[in-house]
């Protein structure tokens, strides 16, 4: 990950092991928690990711896709766009349910902040609410950066900030009240639930992030909301 300051990188790494078993406890209940919570947004918000992706791939290209938890976003874009694709995640539960679902995917563990592919390896790259949990965002936009070839394609799909300030008031009542108590109540864990919004709460708007992946070298950035910006789909491309 390239953390010289030695305070920063324990940190970085008992955050790593927070959200690793964090996501191992509700690994279970995910998927069915996903559909329930966003009234099955996500499945569209994935889909977005394949049809804005599609025009960028040919049949054979290889897509790498990071913190792939389940498996999803892997699957669909293995099944729509018939790419080869990668699936990488540093949590063993998650990865060992996205295997369960396709195993014509090479789901491979390890961490998003030392990925374990060569340099430019890969023709396009997604990460879907993947980004936000990771101890350094700035590090992992430099990953998906190194393991793209040049002019090869990054997606970040992530929770976003809605435009509007009385839907977004009502997106926080329910992500900071409701989603916690539904969640807690179904995973058994409220606390993974409580996390969600305070690391959605933490993340940068639509415009940041778009500025962060310039610095981080990729260019064309743009964005799309989804939903009223509740999540967002960021793409640039790697000169
Ligand atoms: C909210 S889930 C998203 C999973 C999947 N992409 C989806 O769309 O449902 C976040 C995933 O990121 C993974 N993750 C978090 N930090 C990671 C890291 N440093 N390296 C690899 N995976 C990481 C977690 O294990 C978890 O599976």
């Amino acid at each position: 990950m390239g953390l010289t300051d030695p305070g920063k990188k324990i940190r970085a790494e008992a955050h790593a092991r927070r959200v690793r078993d964090m996501f191992a406890q509700i690994s279970p209940s995910y998927d069915r928690l996903n559909h329930l919570l966003s009234g099955n947004s996500d499945k569209r918000w994935r889909r977005t990711v394949v049809e804005k992706l599609r025009p960028m791939l040919s049949a054979d290209a290889l897509v790498l896709d990071v913190a792939c938890g389940t498996g999803d976003l892997s699957i669909a874009l293995f099944e729509n766009i018939g790419a080869r694709v990668v699936g990488v995640d540093f949590c063993r539960p998650m990865l060992q349910l996205a295997a369960q679902k396709k195993q014509a995917i090479a789901f491979v563990e390890g961490d998003a902040l030392q990925l374990p592919f060569a340099d430019a390896a890969f023709d396009a790259v997604t990460i879907a609410f993947g980004l936000r949990n990771l101890a350094s965002i700035e590090h992992g936009l430099q990953e998906l950066r190194r393991i793209l070839k040049p002019n090869g394609w990054a997606a970040v799909l992530e929770f976003s900030k809605p435009k509007w300030p009385g839907f977004r008031s009502l997106a926080a009542v329910y992500c900071n009240r409701l989603l916690p108590r539904i969640g807690g109540l179904i995973s058994g864990s409220r606390s993974a639930y409580e996390y969600l919004p305070d690391s959605v709460g933490r993340f940068p708007d639509q415009e940041t992030l778009a500025s962060m992946m310039r610095d981080s070298g990729f260019v064309d950035v743009a964005f799309q909301n989804l939903t009223g910006g509740i999540a967002a789909l960021h793409t640039g491309r790697r000169t």
